[in-house]
């Protein structure tokens, strides 16, 4: 049984959602650069500093629960990503650091003349550390293109992904277009060449469900700060890889584990914000039926996430396809948001999008203007310099507020 989420129940936990703009309370339509955080992550990382304050692996009793706490974290986000592992999952400063360490690490196995592939969909952060790992190895660069809907280009990547293919590096979803990528299709393409596979699924996240079992792929990152936690970045990766490749590491640091990939002193007040922020995913899914067990309740949590994001987003695209002159980047069709998150990108055929973003922030809509990083993206669809109006909606946003901020931009460009 399903119900459905209760959003004033939901917004209740996130105090910053209660900041007022002028006579209303202000709209977070920024949180693909990240979301808002409930109370419960704020007090796990402050529980960690204020009491339990200690670097992990002594004997005495606050370093024993700073270890207790990490692990815990493991397991919980071993839960959140569908893994079975604890040591397949790494803590690192965020996405992008963790994506340049793995792939200075993977470079070291490469060959001149192998060949790499990066998609022109993705977030820089999944571009440019393969490049460069690339470029160093004397290795070949390919990337997927996109079509003119911001879509992957499947046929193009089955011709690219060939036998001496290392590795293929795509996003899960895109945090500019939205659009859901093919995930499961894309790691088929490379096993069957003998290629690894990594998903960055930071935008992907706080959206939909993460099984890295059913994705099949070897290698997966994420943000804590887009799902509702604090700083920090997840790398999940199969345990043989973690335990064969290696990687930067200073000489009495663990040889084995996750431990092994963790450079220096981790921040374990994020790492319990982030178990925190599973856990509150966890008991989301409870709150709409979902099992005490975590992983049940998590997938409860999703459901229901999904069910009411694609309300959302459904009206969002309806009201966008009523002001003349917008155009919004990929997937516009209100009756084909299972294939998009909703996170809305568009333009507008006279207004700038940092003007329209500035427009916004004064009617305390707050939002994103320019290309988001994902620059491959933007330079193949033709929309450098300006880049696009971005509007990212999570599961704690209502539909009054889809409808203000739609009233605002009929204003805005009358
Ligand atoms: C899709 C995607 N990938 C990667 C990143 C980089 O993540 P991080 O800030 O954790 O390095 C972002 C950040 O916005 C993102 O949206």
């Amino acid at each position: 049984m399903h119900s459905a989420l209760d959003t004033a129940a939901v917004r209740r936990q996130f105090p910053g959602l209660a900041r007022r703009g002028g006579d209303r309370q202000a709209v977070f339509f920024d949180a693909p650069a990240g979301s808002q955080v409930p109370a419960v992550v704020a007090e796990a990382m402050v529980q960690q500093l204020l009491h339990d304050n200690a670097n992990h692996g002594g004997v005495f009793a606050t370093s024993r629960a700073t270890d207790a706490m990490v692990h815990d974290a493991r397991q919980a986000v071993v839960d959140f990503v569908g893994g079975d592992d604890p040591e397949e999952v790494v803590f690192g400063a965020n996405m992008t650091t963790l994506t340049f360490h793995l792939a200075h690490a993977l470079a070291r196995t490469w060959r001149r003349g192998e060949r790499i592939v990066v998609t022109d969909s993705d977030h820089d952060a999944n571009v440019t550390p393969w490049v460069r790992a690339a470029l160093a190895a004397g290795c070949e660069l390919v990337r997927i293109p996109v079509r003119a809907d911001a879509s992957l280009d499947l046929d193009g990547a089955a011709r690219l992904i060939t036998r001496d293919t290392r590795l293929v590096a795509f996003g899960a979803a895109s945090n500019l277009s939205g659009t859901i990528h093919p995930v499961v299709r894309l790691c088929e393409l490379a096993r069957a060449q003998g290629a690894l596979s990594f998903v960055d699924a930071v935008h992907w996240a706080p959206h939909l469900r993460l099984q890295v079992d059913r994705l099949g792929c070897d290698f997966l990152a994420c943000s804590a700060y887009k799902f509702f936690g604090p700083h920090l970045g997840v790398l999940w990766g199969r345990r043989a890889l973690l335990e064969e490749l290696d990687c930067d590491r200073v000489r009495p640091a663990p040889r084995h584990g996750a431990e092994k990939w963790q450079t220096g002193t981790a921040n374990f007040e994020a790492i319990a914000g982030t178990r925190a922020a599973v856990d509150y995913l966890a008991r989301l899914g409870r709150s709409v039926g979902g099992p005490a067990e975590r992983r049940g309740a998590l997938d409860h949590a999703f459901h229901a996430i999904e069910r009411h994001e694609r309300d959302l987003c459904r009206a969002l695209l309806q009201g966008l396809a009523d002001l003349p002159g917008v155009r919004v980047v990929g997937i516009a069709d209100p009756d084909r948001v299972a294939e998009r998150c909703a996170t809305v990108s568009f333009t507008h055929e006279r207004v700038r999008p940092a003007e329209l973003a500035t427009a916004l922030a004064q009617a305390h809509v707050h939002c994103w203007a320019g290309n988001s990083y994902a620059l491959a993206l933007t330079t193949a669809l033709g929309l450098e310099p300006d880049g696009v109006l971005r509007l990212g909606l999570l599961h704690y946003h209502t539909q009054e507020e889809v409808a203000y901020t739609l009233a605002q931009l009929r204003r805005l460009l009358a």
